[in-house]
């Protein structure tokens, strides 16, 4: 049995989805009761918070495989290393970690560098899937103003990335998680190609039939912006943080992972367009 952590997450989610849909025996893990309520029909969910060793200890019980999703914050690693030690305690079980590409190079990604290498060390199996910045970061953070305003703000500049479809990375997923052979490895998740954020507001534009600009702003000006929208400080500044890296360019490297484990070509902006293009029509607020 496979038990698929941060179930309720853009990731999470998806990798319950698919993991589904090919007919895996899946074990759902969410932190939140309520989310739980809406997993898939037969798919078996636990209540597990990383906090609580004793939540844990029984969403591993009969697991074989994990896909180990931590959120998005700076007790990352200390989360995972809880987790990771009731792991161990438990007996050896394979862990698919879900990383993020640019190791050291930046704030984010060095959190789960950190934690990677605590599961290095822990003699666990692992395998880690390195994403880059997710294509549906334009829809959770940037449709409300391109509802409202046509446009969407940064400080990326003109620093292009190889943005990631969400559904590559579940699809990855299920199929490390499905077979053996993938125990030590790593794999950097790209899209197919590298865009600055003008090129994605284009894209989009072509998508609806209405101009979306991108707006680049002052670094110091986005993290006000940041603050008074309520993101804490500490999250601002890790990701003003991975905004230079990406203005560095340091972000644009187009890999083959992807197409070499599914056998087929990642999704492309595009695409992911056209089939999320709802969220960006001013409707979209109305019905959500
Ligand atoms: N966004 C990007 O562009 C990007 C790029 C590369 C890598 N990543 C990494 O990808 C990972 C997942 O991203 P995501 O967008 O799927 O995150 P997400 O949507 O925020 O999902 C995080 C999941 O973790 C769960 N969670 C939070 N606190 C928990 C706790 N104490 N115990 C147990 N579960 C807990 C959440 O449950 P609730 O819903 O109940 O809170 C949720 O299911 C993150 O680690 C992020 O750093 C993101």
């Amino acid at each position: 049995m496979i038990l698929i952590t941060g179930a309720s997450g853009n990731v999470g989610s998806e990798v319950l989805k698919q993991a589904a849909t090919v007919g895996l025996k899946i074990r759902a893990a969410f932190q939140s009761p309520d989310k739980a309520t809406k997993a898939p029909a037969g798919v078996e969910t636990v209540i597990m918070d990383y906090a609580k060793p004793e939540t844990i200890r029984p969403a591993l019980q009969g697991i074989e495989k994990i896909f180990l999703v931590g959120p998005p914050v700076r007790d990352l690693p200390a989360m995972e290393a809880n987790f990771i030690k009731e792991v161990r305690a438990a007996g050896p079980k394979h862990v698919v970690k879900l990383s993020a590409l640019g190791g050291r190079e930046s704030v984010f990604p060095g959190w789960h560098r950190d934690s990677e290498e605590n599961i290095e060390a822990s003699g666990l199996p692992y395998t880690f899937l390195r994403p880059n910045g997710f294509m549906q970061n334009v829809v959770n953070y940037n449709a409300s103003t391109i509802r409202s305003r046509n446009a969407f703000y940064g400080c990326q500049g003109d620093g292009a990335v190889s943005v990631v479809d969400v559904r590559d990375i579940a699809a990855v997923a299920v199929i490390v998680l499905a077979a053996t052979g993938h125990e030590g490895k790593s794999y950097a998740l790209t899209g197919p190609e590298a865009l600055t954020n003008t090129q994605i507001a284009e894209k989009i534009s072509r998508v609806v039939g209405r101009e979306i600009s991108y707006v680049d702003l002052p670094p110091a000006e986005f993290r006000k912006a940041m603050l008074s929208a309520g993101v804490p400080a500490w999250s601002a500044d890790a990701l003003l943080d991975l905004y230079r890296f990406y203005r560095e360019g340091k972000a644009s490297q187009v890999t083959k992972d992807i197409e070499r484990l599914t056998g087929r070509k990642p999704i492309a902006f595009d695409q992911f367009a056209q089939d999320y293009a709802f969220a960006f029509q001013a409707e979209a607020k109305a019905a959500s």
